[in-house]
This record gives structure tokens, sequence and C-alpha cells, in this order.
């Protein structure tokens, strides 16, 4: 048996069966058959992004716990506690060595309070009771395979684990049960980050293991290539320690997938955890922050309350953000605002300019970010402009971001359609950075300076009082299965089912929502809605696609169409269903699905 199903197999050994798992049984069977579940990581964790602050772009390798502990009280007394920073995340760079039982020891030189008399281990107990006395959370790092990204990255910097070969593989790979008893149950931590250079960077040929100094992990990821990745071995490591996670930290212990949106990490982290990059490591600079933005600006029907799709930490007080560059933090923060990602601070809060604390401590962009609703925002895009419409809880409530990418300035407008707004109708508009509130009709449009953003909170008329589109609530639609095979991936960043999109970016003439055929949609009814409308289109391929709708399993509603003959339009009861499943199936192509389109879907009340 490889070490990898080994590992699997040890964890799903030792658990109980979990939600996750029959789901996996029943994809198993038939991925296209409805399952009457929202099947999405379960917990009670992260039911809004997470918020607080890690140490890993202020101090890379050079932290301490002084000043971690430093960071976490001025957390508190600057007020950040009270906007909702709760967590107060350890990065790389804690773990010492691993001893022959298998147990972790602490850096305890770096880290002084987990010394523990008559302990070879250490503890963090005295560490994570502290940050708990200050009414927050606190938060580890570790790797899925057998050493860490600083072993293989920063080989220069301090604090590097020490010791023989063996003692040195300090990742939590065929330790998941151990690592996770012990860093929940006894060290009481609350979140995990969970990092993957142990199974992408140490190959013969990086030069840690060539010169000896760690053994060879065959790669379970390429960096940037997915045919030669494992992206189902990768996701099974992660399956395996989120259950040992549920079953030592309880269903409140966040997973943070660190898998850099590689081996398809993007597409499965929502089953998985809790956030999940989908890019590289951002740096302090413009470009690299856009780019981290495209990593998840199409990702919509990815992210929701519970699982959330993750552009890596702020860079908010560094480089082309820092207390000099107020337009760009600015907008730096109005996009992870509007994105709904995760708002980890990483700069040094013990010398926060006052600038860029009325920027990340902004009440009403938090409450954007934070709305129950838990949809990721929609982008528009025209040139250099870019409108993001995020839709909030509450009838006729949206935010909407406008922003510039570029070096020159851009008019940019968003508009009722858009919106979902009823033509004519007057909206509420208040402008979250300028603190102030206008009326207006029809079409809203600003001129953006370069690198600049607006960030708006409407209220407004809906078109259609008594329906909801799917559109507007990609935070309760989940991809079960996308119709794609490893084989036909798409390339990094694009994502297989998206909002107002077909996979490969043409913009939808209606209102729907665009995927590959051989694909399950999960939709989270909640027994809200008593029908369900949609017009199915066939957007590629010569072969006729079958389209089903299923109401807690129970199938309501079937038509066929092709490119050539379109498919009848759907309405159906749907009888105050819990779950609506739509499901495109196909025989053609073996290569590529064809895509489809869910046109102007629509639950009524
Ligand atoms: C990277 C990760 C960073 C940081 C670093 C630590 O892979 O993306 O956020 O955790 O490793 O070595």
């Amino acid at each position: 048996m490889s070490r990898v199903s080994r590992a699997v197999l040890i964890a799903a050994i030792a658990m109980p069966i979990s939600t996750a798992a029959a789901a996996q049984a029943h994809s198993q069977s038939d991925p296209l058959a409805p399952s009457g579940q929202f099947s999405v990581y379960r917990t009670a964790a992260a039911q809004t992004p997470p918020m607080g602050w890690n140490p890993w772009n202020a101090f890379h390798a050079d932290v301490d716990e002084a000043k971690v502990r430093a960071v976490a009280k001025a957390m508190v007394d600057s007020g950040l506690a009270t906007r909702g920073y709760r967590f107060v995340n350890i990065d790389d760079g804690w773990a010492l060595r691993r001893l022959a039982d298998g147990r972790l020891r602490i850096r305890d030189n770096t880290f002084p309070s987990s010394a523990t008399p008559g302990s070879d281990t250490g503890s963090f107990k005295p560490f994570t009771d502290y940050i708990h006395g200050l009414g927050l959370k606190a938060g580890i790092y570790t790797d899925i395979g057998r050493n860490t990204c600083m072993q293989r990255w920063d080989a220069d910097t301090p604090n590097l684990p020490v010791g023989t070969v063996a003692e040195r593989q300090v990742g939590s790979y065929g330790h998941a049960v151990q690592d996770m008893r012990t860093i929940f149950a006894d060290w009481h931590f609350d979140y995990i980050k969970v990092d993957a250079c142990g199974v992408a960077d140490y190959t013969h040929a990086d030069p840690p293991v060539t010169s000896g100094a760690y053994d060879t992990f065959a790669p379970l990821i390429v960096r940037g290539n997915i045919p030669a990745s494992n992206p189902q071995a990768v996701e099974g490591l992660y399956a395996a320690l989120g259950e040992a996670i549920q079953r030592w930290g309880g269903g409140n212990a966040t997973l943070s997938i660190c898998a850099w949106g590689e081996a398809l990490s993007a597409l499965w982290g929502g089953k998985r955890g809790n956030l999940y990059r989908t890019s590289p490591d951002i740096e302090s600079n413009w470009k690299s922050m856009v780019s981290n933005i495209d990593s998840v600006i199409d990702g919509a029907l990815y992210a929701g309350p519970g699982h959330w799709n993750d552009p890596d930490m702020l860079e908010i007080g560094h480089g082309d953000f820092d207390a000099a560059h107020l337009t760009e933090a600015r907008s730096h923060f109005t996009m992870w605002t509007i994105m709904a990602s995760p708002l980890l601070l990483g700069y040094d809060l013990r010398q926060s300019a006052p600038a860029l604390f009325d920027i990340v401590a902004n009440p009403e962009a938090i409450a954007i970010n934070q709305d129950p609703a838990g949809n990721q925002g929609v982008p528009y895009r025209n040139g250099d402009a870019m409108v993001v419409v995020k839709t909030l809880s509450g009838t006729g409530a949206r935010a909407v971001a406008l922003f510039n990418r570029g070096t020159k300035s851009v008019e940019a407008s968003v508009s009722w359609a858009q919106l979902g707004f009823a033509a004519g109708s007057v909206a509420k508009v208040r402008d979250v950075w300028a603190h102030s509130d206008r009326d207006a009709t029809d079409r809203i449009s600003v001129t953006l300076p370069a690198h600049g953003s607006v960030l708006l909170r409407l209220r407004g008329t809906p078109s259609e009082v008594a329906a909801t589109f799917l559109t507007n609530m990609p935070g309760r639609v989940n991809v079960a299965v996308d119709g794609l095979t490893q084989a036909t991936a798409l390339p990094m960043g694009q994502f297989p089912a998206r909002v107002g999109a077909a996979p490969d970016g043409r913009i939808l003439k209606t209102n729907g929502i665009g995927a590959f055929a051989n694909s399950r949609l999960e939709v989270r009814a909640d027994r809200a809605f008593h029908r369900f409308l949609t017009a199915p289109i066939v957007l590629s391929g010569g072969q006729p696609v079958r389209f089903r709708v299923y109401a807690d399993r129970k199938l309501v509603g079937e038509v066929t169409g092709s490119p050539t003959r379109a498919a009848p339009p759907i309405d159906v009861d749907i009888a105050s269903a819990k779950i609506v499943e739509l499901v495109a199936m196909t025989n053609a192509g073996t290569t590529r699905p064809p895509m489809i389109a869910w046109g102007n879907a629509r639950l009524m009340r």
C-alpha cells in the first residue's frame, strides 16, 4: 500500500462515518444522482469569512512569542477586536523537532511560555490561555506533507526545525490524528492553516533534498501542472486531516487549506475545509494583489457560509499598500471585502498608522464582508474598470465595488439590470469610504483615479419581488459535480461553473449560471420557496443534453435540448424542499462536455 493510501486509511478507520464520507460514498456510486445534501465541509466554524492576524507577511520566519502576544494585545487595545478581528495565528516556524514517539517539540527559545518542567514536548496551553484570556482565538500551522514550506524555501532563516532528517519531519504526514489531537485537545487551538510544500517541493531535484538534508517525497503537486499532479491524493490527505480536526477540535475548529489553488484545490476545497487558497503567495505590490483577485473573482459558486475562497492574507501596511499609499490600501480592502475573502491582517499592529486603522476597521466595509448570506461578489469587466456586485441579506440589499486596476483614471458604472432592481426605481446609496448618502435611479457612474475604488451599499427595489435568482444567492449553490475529468481540467484559475458566464468566460445573454454538462448543482432552498423556474440552454457541442430538477431527491422536472433545438422552459413545484438539485447530463464528448446554462433560474416564495 502506498504511504498516501495508508495515511487516508488510518484516519478513516479511526473516524466515525461523517457526512463528508457519506457524500463521497454517494458520489462514487453515481455522481449525477441527487444527494439530497449540501455537500460542503460542514462544521459550525467560519460561518462568515475569518478575520484576524497572521505574522507571516510582517515577520516571515523571524517570529517569536513576544511579538505575537504584543500584537494580540494591540488588536484588543486598538479596538480592532471589537470590530470583528478575532484570530491570532502562528505561521511556520514554531516546531523544533519530531520526537522518536512521533510527538512534536515546540521551539521554546522563541515560544518561552511553552517550556514545561518535566515535559520533553512543551505545551502551547499557556499561550492559548493568554489569547483566549484576551477574548480572542488562536491559530497554528502545519503542512500536509512531512516537511514545511520554510524548510524548502527559507533555508537561511532562523527557526528551522533541528536534528536528524526524521526529527526535522514536523509536517503532519503520517501523523494526522496524533498532531491534531495535540494541537486541538491538548493545546486548545481554534484554527489551523495546513500548507502543502511537503507534497510539492521535495523531489530529487530540489536542492535541500539533493544535499541529503531531507527525504524525497514523490510530488503529489507539480506547481502549475494539473495533469502531472495527483488532485485525488491531495484531496484525500486534506479529507483525513479534516476528519481528525473535527474529532479533536470539535465543530468550531477552522481548517485553512493552503495548497495555492494547485491540484484543483480551489475546486474541491469547499468539500474539505473552511477556506482554501486560490493562488500563489501575495506580495506587497499591486501586480501581485491584482493577480490574486483574478484567481478568485469568478469563483462565487465556490464560496458560502463555512467555505470561503482565499486569495491570501492582506498586504495592507506593506509596500504598495502602506500608509503612504492609502488609495491602494483602500482598494485592496474594498476587493477583499466584496469578494467575501478572509480578512487576515499581516502588518505589525504594534505600530499601526491611524490612516490604516481607519481602512481596516471601517465597520461598514467589514459588515459587507461579514454579511450572513455569505455571497461572494460577482464581477463585470470593462477594460481596467471592474464592477463587483455582492447580494446582501435583506430585500434589495446590495454592495457594489467599482475598482480601477490600471494606472489611468477610468469611468465605471453599474446598472439597475446588473443589480436586479426595477427600472425607474430609486435606490438609497451609501458610500462606505466617503461616509455619504444619496439617492440614485437606473445607474450609478463614477470616475476612478489610478488604482482607485468606490465601495457602496445600496437598498433598492427588486425587479421581481417574489423571485430570488440563483445568481443572487451563489452562497447557497454548491457545485457538487462539475462535469470535468482531470484530463479535461480547465487551466488553473478558471472555474467550471460560473455566475453570468459560461465556463470558457463567454458572457451569458440571460441572467443565469453557466456550467459543463454532466454536472450537478446543489441549491440550499431551506424550505423557503415553493416553485423553481429556468430556461435551460445548451451553449456548445452537437449532442442533446438532458436537464433534470430534483426537490429533496425527487425528480420534479426534466427536459431535453440541443444547440439547434432549444429545451422548453422548466416551471415546477418544489414543495418547500430543503435541497434543490440541477443536473445536466449528456452522452456526448469524451474530451470536454458541452457547456450549458441554467438561464433565468429562480426560486419563488
Ligand atoms: C507558504 C504559504 C505562506 C506561508 C509560508 C510559510 O506556502 O503560502 O502563507 O505560510 O508558506 O513557510
